[in-house]
């Protein structure tokens, strides 16, 4: 038997059949003793990232919904992204015995040791969102089409700047931004964008004036914000004495507010001198609003509420020796093996569909949005 939950689910199986075959009344107490030995017992420790982003809380507040909804109990912890915090943490979870553990990796890498605790400990591993690298300690990945993501990026800004189908506009200016470089999503996000705005560089109708086009330039550690104001403003002063930024690959609403408080000081969002096209990922309520003031242009939806979904029905899945859904099982290779992954589709989100995909749906409240 794999692990102490599945040991227990066959307890609490036999204990329920004589329960039913004695046909005997079940006093509380009986009750509660037959809980303890019940199968949704075991308690599950969440590992997230940061609580300096709402997604993150909202993940964190959907899993442990979703877990307790199915009977587990739960242990929560945000990293507040210092990987040696978010290390401890899952230590603390592993020596209080928890049965499986749920991790959105703050630095891919820095997990390894931990992981192996885990896994001298018989607790399976479900990979959050982020894939954890470089160690074989990671039974299951949740997460989203995240080169997808990338492609939706791409695909808005040469879009709106009337770039497709041959059309002889141009050249635009655009600047490139990726996310923190310990992410493992950052190059999937990157790869997806690119895919779409290579060729259209390539052919000179897309100018990246800062010269800045490697991801190892581009990446914005931690995925923070004030980083990526300080950095465009950069730009601004060193490559944009003449002529105007077009457009702005941005990987995450966070990072895009930033770029557009940058743009915003130097002038940008009159009239003569509207904003950029500016994308971003994970329709964060400050962007929403932002999009619907007309000045960051996108955002990639990801409903955190399924992810939750999928990684909670995956812990379900494992403890009960059962084969947890998968849809990919090629693509996420961590260093030390593939993991098999069931991967969500993102939506691309913008003024014009952002009342059906985000409020209809119930993401985000109309009330949230005023
Ligand atoms: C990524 C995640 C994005 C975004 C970003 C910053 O790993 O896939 O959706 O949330 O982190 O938090």
């Amino acid at each position: 038997m794999r692990n102490r939950r599945a040991a227990l689910a066959a307890i609490a199986g036999a204990a329920s059949l004589a329960l039913t075959l004695s046909a005997c009344g079940q006093s509380s107490e009986g009750g509660s003793e037959d809980k303890a030995t019940d199968a949704s017992d075991a308690t599950i420790g969440i590992s997230m990232p940061t609580k300096s982003s709402e997604r993150w809380i909202a993940d964190g507040d959907n899993v442990v919904k979703n877990l307790e909804a199915k009977g587990f109990k739960t242990k929560l912890a945000f990293g507040e992204d210092e990987p040696d915090q978010q290390v401890s943490q899952i230590e603390n979870m592993i020596t209080q015995g928890v049965d499986a553990l749920i991790v959105a990796a703050i630095d891919n890498k820095s997990l390894n040791n931990v992981l192996q605790q885990a896994k001298d400990a018989d607790i399976p591993v479900i990979s959050y969102d982020r894939l954890i690298l470089g160690t074989e300690n990671v039974d299951y990945y949740a997460s989203f089409d995240n080169e997808k993501v990338g492609e939706l990026q791409g695909s808005y800004i040469v879009e709106k700047l009337g770039l497709k189908d041959g059309s002889e506009k141009g050249p635009f200016n655009l600047e490139l931004f990726a996310g923190s470089n310990d992410d493992n999503n950052t190059r999937y996000f990157f790869q997806g964008a690119m895919t779409v705005l290579q060729p259209y560089i390539d052919e000179g109708k897309l100018v990246v004036k800062s010269g800045q086009t490697e991801l190892t330039q581009v990446t914005t550690l931690r995925w923070d914000g004030a980083t990526a104001q300080r950095r465009m403003d950069d730009i601004l002063t060193a490559s944009y004495k003449s002529g105007r930024v077009d457009a702005v690959l941005s990987p995450y609403d966070g990072i895009s507010i930033g770029i557009i408080s940058a743009l915003k000081s130097d002038g940008y969002g009159s009239a003569s001198k509207p904003l950029p096209v500016v994308t971003g990922q994970d329709a964060e309520v400050a962007s929403v609003k932002s999009i619907i003031a007309g000045e960051q242009s996108m955002t990639v939806y990801k409903d955190t509420r399924e992810l939750a979904k999928v990684a909670s029905n995956m812990v379900d899945a494992v403890l009960n020796d059962k084969k947890p859904e998968t849809n990919d099982t090629k693509t996420y290779d961590n260093g030390a093996k593939v993991v098999p992954a069931y991967l969500l589709v993102p939506v691309s989100v913008d003024k014009a569909n952002y009342q059906t995909v985000v409020v209809d749906s119930g993401y985000i409240k109309e009330s949230d949005l005023k």
